[in-house]
């Protein structure tokens, strides 16, 4: 891409290492791994929504018939295979990569296998960043349904891994989201550990939100464009009603896909708060920071939104010196070109850059104040807040 003497950093890149692949292969339900006549990949079930197609195409195949509709994406070499992480890299200008597991992690894991998995699937990418030692680093995946004991153990391993810096977490949290009061010590231990959180969406929104021509005609459009986002903004604003930035205020958090909705939506939930009789009376209890004031000092957003007017949302929505808080990412594997050549340019990742530019109005490499918050997004935020460096490489 060429963003002038500024190092490409791509914060959304994930993953789905061979052991993880084998659990899904073994699986009966969602998230699960399927081959049918038809494809020539198996195919990768994760969502809600794919469930209807999944059970037809099942049928059908029992019946030895090749299904009307295969389920799911296809699983590439795309989403295991390191070298064509690193190709993908090469081919898209990108100096760094941290890379994460993608959803939906270890949500579905029993408590007593999520430790000992999470180990494994943590070992995995710490190997990986160490054979590739300086372009790639981590979000760990932790073991959210194992006992508080064996979370907070994991926590604490990870902070110790050399290219580990943060973790990668869903909306569910211990199961009951992210504004549970028995999370409190594990949003404790993250910031103890300067850890940050990456938060990323999986669940979406009730199937039945989109209505029932969906599953005929709408493929996978509206739970990811809409459904994911929502997810997130929801998932954040509960945490802040819940007060959860204010007693954890060295937490940090970097929100998938500029934040879902929240910098659109701040402003309406500001709003919401003022006017509610309940956190008014004496029962409520209204967050202490503004929405606004965690959003300049407790979220970073990524820049997956894909068009320079979210951009320019996010930015703003991120305070004064909201350019120093968004970071450029691809979504690797996901959203491979469908008519072009995969191990070519993907247009998710050249949209992404040209929305940071034309955000910016600036080009690669200018030596001005706006080109200047283009190489940030681009890479140098990501450098600077998550410590991006690694000496003696070989
Ligand atoms: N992007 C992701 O990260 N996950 C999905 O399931 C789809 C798109
Ligand atoms: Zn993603």
């Amino acid at each position: 891409m060429g963003f002038g003497d500024g190092k490409v950093v791509d914060i959304h890149t994930h993953m789905y290492p061979p052991e993880y692949v084998k659990i899904l292969e073994s699986r009966t339900s969602i998230p699960l791994v399927r081959s049918f006549p038809g494809s020539p990949d198996p195919r990768l079930i994760l969502l809600d929504t794919e469930v209807p197609i999944l059970e037809e195409a099942e049928a059908a195949k029992a019946r030895g018939e090749t299904p009307a509709t295969i389920p799911g994406r296809p699983l590439t070499k795309h989403y295991s295979s390191l070298n064509q992480k690193m190709h993908f890299m090469e081919t898209h200008e990108i100096d760094i990569s941290v890379v994460s597991l993608a959803n939906p992690w270890l949500d579905f894991l029993s408590a007593s296998e999520a430790g000992p998995i999470a180990e494994s699937i943590n070992a995995d990418f710490s190997r990986m960043c160490e054979e590739k030692c300086g372009r790639l680093f981590f979000f760990a995946a932790l073991p959210l349904t194992a006992p508080r004991d064996v979370i907070l153990a994991s926590i604490a391993h990870v902070s110790s891994l050399p290219y580990c810096r943060g973790v990668i977490f869903g909306t569910s949290g211990l199961g009951k989201g992210l504004d549970d009061p028995d999370l409190l010590p594990v949003f404790h231990a993250l910031a103890d550990a300067k850890l940050m959180i990456f938060l990323h969406p999986h669940y979406g929104l009730p199937n039945e939100v989109w209505g029932p021509r969906a599953k005929e005609n709408y493929g996978h459009v509206l739970p990811l464009a809409l459904g994911f986002p929502m997810e997130t903004t929801i998932a954040v604003t509960r945490m802040y009603l819940a007060g959860v930035f204010d007693q954890v205020p060295k937490l940090n958090m970097l929100l998938a896909h500029s934040g879902g909705t929240l910098p659109f939506l701040a402003g309406r939930i500001e709003s919401c708060i003022l006017h509610d009789g309940h956190l008014h009376s004496a029962a409520g209890t209204k967050p202490k920071k503004t929405i606004w004031e965690v959003l300049s000092s407790q979220i970073y957003l990524d820049a997956v939104v894909y068009s320079d007017v979210g951009l320019k949302a996010a930015v703003q929505a991120s305070g004064p010196e909201g350019h120093e808080r968004l970071m450029f990412g691809t979504d690797h594997p996901f959203f491979p070109p469908l008519g072009s050549d995969e191990e070519g340019e993907w247009e998710s990742v050249t949209w992404n850059g040209a929305a940071v530019r034309k955000a910016f109005g600036a080009e690669d490499g200018e030596d001005s104040e706006e080109g200047k918050k283009v190489r940030g997004v681009m890479g140098a935020n990501a450098v600077r807040v998550l410590n991006l460096r690694r000496d003696g490489c070989r």
